[in-house]
């Protein structure tokens, strides 16, 4: 059988003989399966690839958001201001605690929050911007505009960098890196996977003090039963940290990976008019997934997936999702719910793969 005959998944995670060899390690030893000594090594990890002094990791990328949320103070019925185009883990998670999101569109080529339109937004009662680097893209406006707003406004940034592992900015900073507190999702469409996880970065101890606090029931320390503050269980476990580790060490190799399925996507879909790929700066962009626009995506979604190919449509915009039912004019989130798609992205994906796909999207349009 041809692999053109094997369905080719739009992703899928990757784990191998590595995730195997740790995990079996592990189970050698006399372990208690929560998080201890490999989880404080995969946040230690972490924390050297971004650059960052603390590294807090929680059971997945919408409760870390919460509690970036909790400990800068954010409570019921504060706002946030969040970008109109991501995935709905965004606005959900302040939702949790009784916070308000407040919508606000995005760049056009980046989709990553418009400033201007995040500055129109401020009220008295905003508490919080959350900052979604869209597929690990930086806002076009420069994150400089936003560090500037938030220097103005005394509003903290929290970075949702979920989409963004190995990716920068302009001035070499990891993204995350120019909020207060960043977010990262180790959910199984990402660059690296835990199956399901998550991770705080900050430099501020204090917050850090009280992200730890807040995972761990509001212990004082670790293994007593005092709690000196309110504190939940968004703990880890010692066999993700395992598979995590695994994943780390390939993270270089994923990230020019993914830049040489992105080129060559680029290279292969340069001359059809029908689609248009998002740009990316591959100095600084390890592309997540291949976002794009495209003509008459419904057709050629069936096309796809007649000849083996998968593919997903982009976030719609949330406002407009039933969960929110929100009025409002968000004509580039709007667009991309009409346009955006994503076609196959994982980082096992091979060239002769790519080729058959471009080709085959050329002989949809031809
Ligand atoms: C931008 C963004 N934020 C948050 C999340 C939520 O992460 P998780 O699935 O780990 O809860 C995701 C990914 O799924 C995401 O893409």
């Amino acid at each position: 059988m041809s692999k053109f005959e094997k369905f080719i998944p739009q992703m899928r995670p990757l784990f191998g003989i590595e995730e195997k060899n740790e995990l079996l390690d592990y189970l050698e030893e006399d372990g208690f399966f929560t998080e201890f000594k490999k989880t404080e090594e995969f946040e230690k990890a972490i924390a050297n690839f971004v650059g960052s002094k603390n590294c807090i990791v929680v059971n997945n990328g919408t409760i870390s958001l919460t509690l970036a949320a909790l400990a800068l103070g954010v409570g019921p019925g504060d706002e946030v201001i969040v970008p109109n185009y991501t995935m709905i883990a965004t606005p959900n998670s302040i939702k949790m605690i009784g916070a308000v999101p407040v919508f606000v569109d995005v760049e056009p080529s980046t989709l990553i929050m418009d400033v201007e339109l995040a500055r129109l937004a401020i009220t008295s009662k905003t508490k919080a911007i959350i900052l979604v680097s869209a597929n690990g893209r930086s806002p076009k406006s420069g994150i400089n505009a936003f560090e500037l707003l938030s220097k103005e406004t005394g509003i903290p940034i929290i970075e949702d960098a979920a989409q963004s592992l190995g990716s920068t900015y302009f001035d070499g900073r990891h993204i995350g890196r120019a909020g207060l507190i960043a977010s990262l999702s180790f959910s199984a469409p990402k660059i690296i996977s835990t199956g399901q996880g998550g991770a705080l970065f900050t430099d501020d101890d204090a917050l850090a003090e009280k992200l730890r606090k807040l995972k761990d029931f509001g212990r004082s320390s670790g293994g007593t039963d005092v709690h000196d503050s309110i504190g939940y269980n968004f703990k880890f476990t010692e066999l993700q940290a395992c598979v995590g580790l695994a994943q780390m060490r390939q993270l270089k190799t994923r990230i020019e990976r993914k830049k040489q399925i992105f080129k060559r996507y680029m290279l292969g879909l340069h001359n059809v008019n029908e689609i248009s790929l998002f740009s990316h700066d591959l100095n600084l962009c390890a592309p997540w997934f291949i976002d794009s626009r495209v003509k008459e995506r419904e057709k050629l979604v069936l096309f796809l997936k007649n000849n083996q190919i998968g593919t997903r449509i982009m976030y719609p915009p949330i406002n407009q999702q039933k969960a929110y039912g929100e009025t409002g004019s968000y004509p580039v989130s709007e667009e991309i719910g009409k346009s955006g798609l994503w076609l196959p992205s994982m980082i096992q994906l091979e060239d002769d793969q790519i080729d058959y796909i471009c080709n085959k999207i050329k002989d949809f349009y031809a």
